[in-house]
């Protein structure tokens, strides 16, 4: 993220001495992506951050993935997953491809463990709840409605100051806002529907002492997605000062300042942030489609190139009335299959001016497979709601506006 910020103490040029008061250097790390040829922060700590004195395995949760076949469009109730988890290892895997993870996870108020994911960024939604996230740049408050974002390989820990229900986009890439909503300098520009204003990084330094201090550490090798417990010799959180462009922040979805249309507007000017193969929308409360004869919930769609995930958040989702889909449901609709809204959604949105809605949308490129935590808790009927009829004859037909 191009927008430079510097926190604490650093030297006036970089790469030369920066000493504490009784003359010992601090350590100077460079944390950069693409090699050194993208963004990047300077961090001088007062320890050695490459100083460890143990390495062992670390066991993730389940990390099995089913693919979705035979195909079908997917219900899965997220609320009732298993609470009182920690923000990290407590993750359920819900869907997930070789670019991006979905997990969820209800948190108690323990904070998580020191964790980092070196596989790459981290975009958490705050689905409720609120505390900190404290990391080797400084703290983060979060809240209801945030999206956390982490660079890869930041070490940080949640700190719940209250139950917390955290959906979390672990992607294989960097997770940005959309490239169209930036100048060739980074800004954003005048069109995008959030700008820096929005974006809330780390003011001061967070500092700790500490020694023997465990690092779980999440990352990839030629046998697919590990984990490594990492013991550090001193405290990582030993950093004096900061400065860059790389560092983690949060943008709350209130402050998004959504574009609406005379006809439907499709699901891109709902765009938040990219990744590699993935974008992430939300469909926030809104004025609707103003023209006379205006069908306000969306048109059926095949989105042939990409699986489709919705995550409902907030409010009375219209195009799914009908659908048995409620606050905590995620739909998968994937490539290869029209959907829409349910037939009743149409009528009913007739006339209507305003949706009080509220839902975090996930597009990927390839197909998503599905996750242990999202068969554990999928509603098996909701594929033959359009029909009102399955194979199973006289299941419940369930019916939700813009995807
Ligand atoms: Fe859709």
């Amino acid at each position: 993220m191009a927008h430079y910020r510097a926190v604490g103490e650093v030297p006036s040029k970089r790469h030369t001495q920066h000493r504490d008061p009784d003359g010992h250097l601090y350590r100077e790390e460079l944390m950069g992506e693409e090699g050194f040829s993208s963004d990047s922060s300077l961090l001088y700590h007062r320890g050695v951050p490459s100083a460890i004195v143990a390495s062992e395995v670390w066991e993730l949760p389940d990390q099995t993935r089913t693919p979705n076949h035979p195909l079908k469009p997917r219900h899965l109730k997220l609320h009732d997953l298993a609470t009182d988890k920690d923000a990290v290892t407590g993750r359920r895997l819900v869907l997930g491809n070789n670019d991006v993870r979905i997990g969820y996870v209800v948190t108690g108020v323990d904070p998580s463990p020191y964790y980092r994911n070196a596989i790459g960024d981290e975009c958490v939604y705050v689905e409720a709840g609120s505390g900190t996230v404290e990391t080797v740049l400084g703290v983060l408050s979060y809240r209801t409605g945030d999206y956390v974002v982490i660079p890869r390989a930041t070490t940080h820990r949640w700190v719940p100051s209250e139950p917390s229900q955290l959906y979390a986009i672990e992607a294989n890439s960097h997770i940005a806002p959309p490239k169209r909503y930036l100048s060739r300098f980074g800004q954003f520009l005048e069109h995008a529907p959030y700008c820096e204003r929005d974006l809330h990084g780390p003011t001061e330094t967070f500092v700790r002492d500490g020694e023997d201090v465990e690092v779980l550490v999440k990352h990839r090798t030629s046998a697919g997605i590990v984990g490594t417990r990492m013991t550090y010799a001193t405290h990582p959180f030993d950093v004096v000062g900061w400065d860059g462009c790389l560092y983690p922040y949060t943008f709350n979805i209130d402050d998004y300042m959504p574009i609406t249309g005379k006809v439907h507007q499709p699901p891109p000017v709902h765009q938040v942030f990219e990744g590699h193969n993935f974008v992430v929308c939300n469909f926030l409360p809104r004025k609707v489609d103003y023209h006379e004869l205006a069908i306000p919930v969306p048109y059926y769609h095949s989105n042939v190139d990409s699986d489709e995930v919705m995550f409902y958040v907030g409010g009375d989702y219209e195009a799914r009335k009908g659908s048995g889909i409620g606050l905590g449901s995620i739909s998968l609709h994937p490539g290869g299959y029209a959907h829409g809204p349910q037939p009743s959604a149409i009528e009913a949105s007739l006339g209507v001016d305003y949706f009080e809605e509220s839902a975090v949308m996930v597009d990927t490129f390839a197909p998503l497979d599905l996750g242990e935590g999202g068969l554990a808790v999928e509603d098996p009927a909701y594929a033959w709601t359009w029909a009102g009829r399955g194979p199973d004859a006289g299941g419940d037909a369930a019916v939700f506006s813009n995807s």
